[in-house]
C-alpha cells in the first residue's frame, strides 16, 4: 500500500438541501484533520456542489461529483458536463454506482465513456464495481467484478494512476449495516488489482487506489485499510455525520 495515498470519500447520496450542504461543510472543514498521508473527498448532489466547493476552498478536503454525462454540452435535458464539474472545482467523479446502474439502467459501455470523459478534462473518476447478493451466494461475485473492470477500463489510457480510481462496493453491504469482512473485501479488491495489472501493467496498477465501500464507519475501517489491496473508502451513510467522517479520516 505504501505506494498509494489512501483516500476517503464521502458519497452524500441524494441527501442535504443547500442550507444543510453548507452546515455540514463547514462543520467538515473544522472537523476533517489535515493530513498528507491521506486524500479526503466529499460528494454532495449536483445541486450543492458549487456551495459546497465555496466552503471547503483552502481547506484540504476536496470536492467530487455523484455522476457526469460525457457529451461536452447540448440537449441532454438534467445531464451535467465535465465542464460543469470543472467550473465548480471539482477534481472527483463517482460513475457507475450502484444505485445509478439499478435505477437508472447505466450500463458498463455508460460509465467506460463518462471515465474517458472525465480524464480528458482531468477529473479524477472513482468508477463503482460490485456484486449483487444473488452473484455472491453464487459464488461468482469474483468473475462478475473482474468482468466488470474489463468493461469499465476498456480503452482507457492512464498515465498517472493517482488520477484513476475504483471503488468495490459489495451492493448487499450498502445501506444495510451489514459490512462485508476485511477478508471479503480483499478477496475481491486482490482480483481487481490482478485485472489491473492484466489492463494496464504492474507499475500503473500498482499506483490505482481501490475503494472499498458498503456500511464502512469509524468502527470497522482499520480492518479493512489494513488490507494489503484496499486503499481507502467510499462512505455513504457516515460520512453524512461530521464527527463520523472525521473519525473515519482520523483513522485512516
Ligand atoms: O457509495 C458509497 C455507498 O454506496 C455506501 O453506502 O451507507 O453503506 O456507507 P453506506
Amino acid at each position: 500500500q505504501s505506494k498509494r495515498t489512501r483516500l476517503i470519500a464521502g458519497n452524500w447520496k441524494m441527501n442535504n438541501d443547500v442550507p444543510a450542504a453548507k452546515e455540514l461543510a463547514e462543520a467538515l472543514v473544522e472537523q476533517v484533520p489535515a493530513s498528507d498521508a491521506v486524500e479526503v473527498v466529499i460528494c454532495p448532489p449536483t445541486i450543492d456542489l458549487a456551495c459546497t466547493s465555496h466552503k471547503i476552498a483552502g481547506s484540504a478536503i476536496k470536492l467530487g461529483a455523484q455522476n457526469v454525462y460525457w457529451e461536452a454540452k447540448g440537449a441532454y435535458t438534467g445531464e451535467t458536463s465535465c465542464d460543469m464539474l470543472k467550473s465548480v472545482d471539482a477534481t472527483y467523479c463517482i460513475i457507475g454506482h450502484s444505485e445509478r446502474r439499478d435505477y437508472f439502467h447505466e450500463t458498463d459501455e455508460d460509465i467506460n465513456k463518462k471515465a474517458k470523459a472525465l480524464m480528458a478534462a482531468g477529473i479524477t473518476p472513482i468508477s463503482c464495481c460490485g456484486e449483487s447478493l444473488e452473484v455472491r451466494e453464487a459464488g461468482k461475485h469474483v468473475e462478475f467484478v473482474v468482468d466488470q473492470i474489463k468493461k469499465d477500463t476498456e480503452g482507457l489510457e492512464i498515465t498517472d494512476p493517482s488520477k484513476y480510481v475504483v471503488a468495490y462496493e459489495p451492493i448487499w453491504a450498502i445501506g444495510t449495516g451489514k459490512t462485508a469482512t476485511a477478508a471479503d473485501a480483499q478477496e475481491v479488491c486482490g482480483a481487481i488489482r490482478a485485472t489491473l495489472v492484466e489492463v494496464f501493467g504492474q507499475e500503473t496498477a500498482d499506483g490505482i487506489r481501490i475503494l472499498y465501500g458498503g456500511s464502512a464507519k469509524p468502527e470497522n475501517i482499520a480492518g479493512f485499510l489494513a488490507e494489503e489491496d484496499v486503499d481507502g473508502a467510499l462512505v455513504g451513510g457516515a460520512s453524512l455525520v461530521a464527527e463520523s467522517f472525521a473519525a473515519m479520516v482520523e483513522k485512516a
